[in-house]
């Protein structure tokens, strides 16, 4: 396994534990887990391997297969820089549990393509020296820590949603998730069984301004939240009600939070029931709100959503945080070719980049990779 090798080679010495914890799509309720609503996320085949052996000596050396080279050593948190503070904000966050490991990464969730390949690197890191220090974190607690890792460390205010799709995955399944209570069940999503697959259209965009974007919903969302009396946006029960109180974006933003949260509910309504092919259509609403009420697509989501459906698609969305990244098409098998020329039709027509196809077929949350 190359991932010990390289860790051999750089460190004179096996890693004590090695993980694999994978990216994620999500299926439907977005930009909800921050106003404590419901979320949808399936972990995907992709993901990041971490090999750790812990130090005693607080020095913490870091090298990713990714980027070769010597490896970045830190003998104090705050020396760290860009992709390395994912790593060492998960260090930080573990407090005097931990103090100092030699980590070798190796990842290959598609670059740019909003599947979360930071929540992959912090749960890795984080299940691999849990295991090795014998902390006895549960995999939500992990979960939790890696996304404390990337709000306080890293500095991006995000939700739980990627952390935890990415800790508690199961193959054929996602994660149906209250992101206030954190109670959590695996929802069986057998597409194949209905004649569907679900493709990832990666528009390898990726607009600047998403950081800034993102921190300023939360904040609108926060602010309406107080507005109307609620600690968040989840405990709004009378939609009409609320919508009378507010004005301009946060009444948009609440109107877009509250249905997402009802749309979460009601797709898994129809898994239940068997209905998937149903939800195609609840899939081309969320698009909608997103594009229109929370205003965080962009073109290019909006021309793949819409190409992908003229193509045959039962429904599509864009997926993740938005301004670019991945939008997801629900497909019948048989018209996977028609929606692939559809988009790349589109694309061509409006001078995008052409974008890149891949499967999304739900697979197993962080575990521990034995090596022989
Ligand atoms: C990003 C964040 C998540 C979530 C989504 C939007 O992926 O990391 O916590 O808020 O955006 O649903």
């Amino acid at each position: 396994m190359r991932v010990v090798e390289a860790f051999r080679d750089a460190y004179a010495g096996s890693p004590q534990t090695v993980w694999h914890a994978p990216g994620r799509v999500n299926l439907i309720g977005e930009h909800t887990d921050y106003n404590d609503g419901f979320v949808l996320p399936f972990a995907v085949p992709w993901g990041v391997t971490a090999a750790v052996t812990p130090r005693t000596d607080g020095v913490v050396r870091v090298l990713s297969l990714q980027s070769p080279g010597e490896p970045a050593t830190f003998t104090s948190y705050d020396q760290s820089k860009g992709w390395t503070r994912y790593v060492v904000g998960v260090l930080a966050m573990m407090g005097e549990a931990v103090s100092g490991a030699d980590i070798v990464v190796d990842g290959d969730v598609p670059q740019g393509a909003g599947l979360s390949s930071s929540a992959a690197l912090e749960v890795a890191v984080a299940s691999a020296l849990n295991d090795a220090l014998g902390l006895g974190m549960t995999p939500m607690e992990l979960a939790l820590l890696s996304q404390k890792a990337e709000n306080d460390f890293v500095g991006m205010p995000c939700g739980i949603m990627d952390q935890a799709a990415s800790a508690l995955g199961q193959e054929g399944h996602a994660l149906f998730l209250d992101c206030r209570s954190l109670a959590s069940r695996n929802i069986p999503l057998d597409l194949g069984a209905h004649g569907l697959s679900m493709l990832i259209i990666d528009t390898q965009v990726h607009h600047e301004l998403a950081d800034g974007e993102y921190a300023k919903r939360r904040a609108e969302c926060e602010s309406a939240a107080r507005k109307l009396g609620v600690a968040a946006l989840r405990d709004v029960t009378d939609l009409a009600g609320a919508l009378q109180q507010l004005q301009g974006d946060e009444r948009k933003r609440v109107m877009h939070v509250v249905t997402e949260n009802h749309r979460v509910e009601a797709l898994i309504g129809l898994l239940r029931a068997g209905a998937v092919t149903e939800i195609g259509a609840l899939l081309n609403a969320s698009h909608l709100s997103l594009r229109d009420q929370y205003e965080v697509s962009a073109p290019e989501l909006d021309v793949a959503v819409e190409a992908a459906v003229r193509g045959g698609a039962r429904g599509a969305r864009m997926t993740g945080g938005g301004f670019g990244g991945s939008a997801i098409a629900l497909v019948p098998v048989e018209r996977l070719d028609s929606v692939k020329e559809s988009v790349s039709r589109a694309y061509d027509e409006r001078g995008f980049s052409a974008p890149r196809f891949l499967p999304a077929v739900p697979a197993k949350g962080a575990h521990r990779v034995e090596v022989s």
